[in-house]
């Protein structure tokens, strides 16, 4: 998230019940690691799916064309968190999301 980006959002983690809030034009995954979540992930680009996650609720839009999701998986609710940026507030399961920093 850029230091002029408007928190528009609020991100849920779940099962971990970590929140962190961001704007409408940052990925989710970049937003995350900002927000010192790291997200599994790999290429980046939206064609490897190491970051392929449930999305509980909410809405996302994509940054490409074609992310590497099959219909049917995205009417199953999976997403690319890397290409992927919200419309609105999100609840995300990633069990493999870590912290960045320990408190
Ligand atoms: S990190 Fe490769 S598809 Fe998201």
């Amino acid at each position: 998230m850029s230091s002029e980006e408007k928190i528009e959002c609020q991100i849920t983690v779940q099962p971990q019940g970590w929140q962190y809030q961001m704007g409408f034009s940052s990925t989710i995954l970049e937003s995350a690691l900002m927000s010192g979540i790291k997200l599994p992930s790999s290429c980046r680009n939206g064609t490897c799916r190491a970051c392929l996650c449930k999305l509980v609720s909410g809405n996302v839009r994509y940054t490409i064309d074609w992310p590497g999701l099959s219909m049917e998986e995205k009417q199953e609710g999976w997403i690319l968190p890397c290409v992927a940026v919200p419309l609105e507030s999100l609840t995300l399961e990633v069990p493999l999301a870590m912290l960045l920093f320990e408190n």
